[in-house]
This record gives structure tokens, C-alpha cells and sequence, in this order.
């Protein structure tokens, strides 16, 4: 029996990373409720109540509600959104929701039908410690090769200001100090490149506006990184090619390089979203002598310890070897 659009909200709210957010829960409880009672959920998402369980219903709905706050055409609700300086209990996000939803039913369906994009830069906090790693173990300069890379903003990671340890002490997107000893003197990418089948310019102002909606409303400190690299990205854009991992990976591992250096591919939160066949595809082109892989995907385990950093290469573990784990947005993270 495929589960309720009340089901799957309440599911998703049970996550670890919605836990910690109590406007997400109070949203999507809220919504899970309304749909029971036959609420005005049913007029604008009846039409997803049969989507496959992957698609991230839940969360593709919290981002029409965000950037119907962002764009000033709710704001009952973004008094509730600290994201835009709202500083009202969550509890009473839902009932103004409600009164949103009510007046804004075709567009919060129109937008809930848009398939969910995030760029998520602090899931360059694991990088950086995999970057080091491969930097430490092969001593030489590094060929940064990113598949599902979205905007491509984590390819401008040497752009960001990692706590007091790393990168320009005046950049505009600060993250937190990863929190591990590294040593980074010997990181020097040398080529960066990105692909992905759905790319967003983080020049055009709706490419903004549907990542920063996908942030939730009360992750400040996120909205805040985000805010910093697309400003970031108006002027130091790494372009990202429309194409799948598989595909691309063919020809970019056979390039000519511009510069001699590593490859290393890396990616993170992109493997459930690829079709296993073509993963499989990933896994053989990356499992060459002369490649290295950085792996942020979540373990499939229920109840693993959160997401693992994994690095595959040249004398690795054959299921890579396990440098660190951190959160479905990066930090913290912990050996
Ligand atoms: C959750 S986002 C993560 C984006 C980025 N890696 C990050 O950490 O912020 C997943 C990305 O995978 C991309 N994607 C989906 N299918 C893909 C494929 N076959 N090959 C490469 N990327 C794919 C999506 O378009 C999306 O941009």
C-alpha cells in the first residue's frame, strides 16, 4: 500500500535533519494534520499523492511556502521565517500556513510540482578534508571533477572562509571550522569542472531564488552561506555542463588536461537521485589506478552514524576508506 501524502509528511519530519529544525516539523505536521481532516492540503497536492517516494514531496512543498515568504507574498507566514527576520514561535507556523495555502492554492501546486534543487556548501566542509587527504597521500596538484554539481558553488571552495583555519579571512561565505587537524598547505586544484543534468546559473535571479527557497526557514546560518557564495558566484562562476555522471565522466577522465595534476570526482548527496545502472557505470570509470573518488552519500544502512566521507583509490579499502562523518549539510563533522 503506497502511503498517504499525511504519511509521507510525517515520515519525513521524523528525519534527523528536519528534528532539528522546529519549523519544519510544525510545517509538516501541520500539513500532515490538515490532510487528515480533508483540509485545504487536498486542493494543492492532490496531484502528487502518487509520487514515487523519492521525490522528496514534503520537502519540494517547504520550498514553495519559503519562496512564497521570500518573495513577500505571505506574510503572515514569514513571521515565522527567520531567514527574513521572523522571530515568531514556530508553533503558530501552520495555522498562518493555512491561511497562505488558502489564498495561494494554485501557485503553492504550480511550484510544488517543480522538482527540488539545492546547492549545499557546507557539504564542502567534508570536502575539504578529503581534498587534504589526497593531497597528503599523492603530494601532488589536484584536477577537481564534481558530477551532480548543481550550481556548481562547492567547486568555489577554495573561495570560502572555513572557521579561522582556511581560505580568504574576508570572504563573503563563512563555514564552520571542520574541526579535524588537516593539513592544507599541499591542496592545490589546478582544474575544476562540474556537470549535471538539471544545471542552475547562479547568475539568473530564478536560479537563486529556488535555492535559497529549498534552505529552510529557520537555517540561518545556511541561508546566510548560501547568500555568500551566489554573490560569490556572480563573478568567479565555475561553468557546469548539462549532462549526467556517466556520460561526462567518459569524456573528462580521457581529456587532454589543461594542467597535469590528480583527478579526483567528486560528489555529494547525488547518488540517490542516478539510476543505479548508470551509477554502476560511475563506480567502473572512477575505479582507474590513476583516479581518486570522494564519496558524501548517505550510508543505505537504517540507523548509521550519520553521512560518511569516503575516499577511493590507489590503496584504499575496496568499500573506500572512511575519513570522516558529518550531517546531510556538512558539519558537524566527526572522525
Ligand atoms: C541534492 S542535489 C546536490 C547538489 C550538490 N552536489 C550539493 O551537494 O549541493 C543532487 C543533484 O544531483 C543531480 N543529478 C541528478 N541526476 C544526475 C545524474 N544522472 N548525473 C549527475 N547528477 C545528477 C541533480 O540535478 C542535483 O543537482
Amino acid at each position: 500500500m503506497p502511503l498517504t501524502v499525511a504519511e509521507v509528511f510525517r515520515e519525513n519530519a521524523d528525519h534527523p535533519a528536519e528534528r532539528s529544525s522546529p519549523l519544519m516539523q510544525a510545517l509538516l505536521l501541520g500539513a500532515a494534520s490538515d490532510w487528515d481532516a480533508g483540509g485545504i492540503t487536498h486542493a494543492a497536492l492532490q496531484p502528487f499523492a502518487g509520487d514515487p517516494p523519492g521525490s522528496a514531496l514534503p520537502l519540494r512543498f517547504a520550498a514553495a511556502l519559503h519562496r512564497l515568504v521570500l518573495t513577500g507574498r505571505a506574510p503572515e507566514l514569514a513571521e515565522h521565517y527567520p531567514t527574513v527576520g521572523g522571530a515568531a514561535d514556530p508553533e503558530g507556523a501552520w495555522p498562518a500556513a493555512r491561511r497562505v495555502l488558502e489564498r495561494e492554492t494554485e501557485d503553492v501546486q504550480q511550484l510544488t510540482g517543480q522538482p527540488c534543487q539545492t546547492n549545499e556548501v557546507g557539504r564542502t566542509v567534508p570536502l575539504l578534508v578529503g581534498l587534504a587527504e589526497v593531497a597528503r597521500r599523492t603530494g601532488e596538484p589536484l584536477r577537481l571533477l564534481e558530477i551532480g554539481a548543481s550550481a556548481g558553488l562547492n567547486l568555489l571552495f577554495d573561495r570560502f572562509r572555513f572557521g579561522e583555519v582556511w581560505g580568504p579571512p574576508d570572504s563573503p561565505c563563512r563555514l564552520p571550522d571542520p574541526g579535524i587537524p588537516l593539513d592544507l598547505d599541499g591542496v592545490r586544484v589546478v582544474e575544476r569542472a562540474g556537470c549535471d543534468p538539471a544545471p542552475l546559473d547562479p547568475r539568473d535571479d530564478e536560479a537563486r531564488l529556488r535555492l535559497s527557497s529549498s534552505v529552510w526557514g529557520d537555517q540561518v546560518a545556511r541561508f546566510r552561506r548560501l547568500q555568500g557564495a551566489l554573490q560569490m558566484a556572480g563573478s568567479h562562476r565555475v561553468p557546469v555542463e548539462r549532462a549526467g555522471a556517466a556520460e561526462w565522466l567518459t569524456r573528462r577522465l580521457d581529456d587532454q588536461p589543461s594542467a597535469q595534476g590528480v583527478p579526483v570526482v567528486w560528489h555529494s548527496i547525488v547518488r540517490t537521485y542516478v539510476d543505479p545502472d548508470e551509477w554502476r557505470q560511475v563506480e567502473a570509470l572512477t575505479a582507474r589506478p590513476d583516479v581518486w573518488r570522494l564519496s558524501y552519500e548517505p550510508a543505505p544502512e537504517p540507523g548509521a552514524r550519520g553521512v560518511p566521507l569516503r575516499l577511493f583509490g590507489s590503496g584504499t579499502d575496496p568499500a573506500g576508506d572512511v575519513l570522516a562523518h558529518g550531517t546531510g549539510h556538512g558539519p558537524p563533522l566527526s572522525r
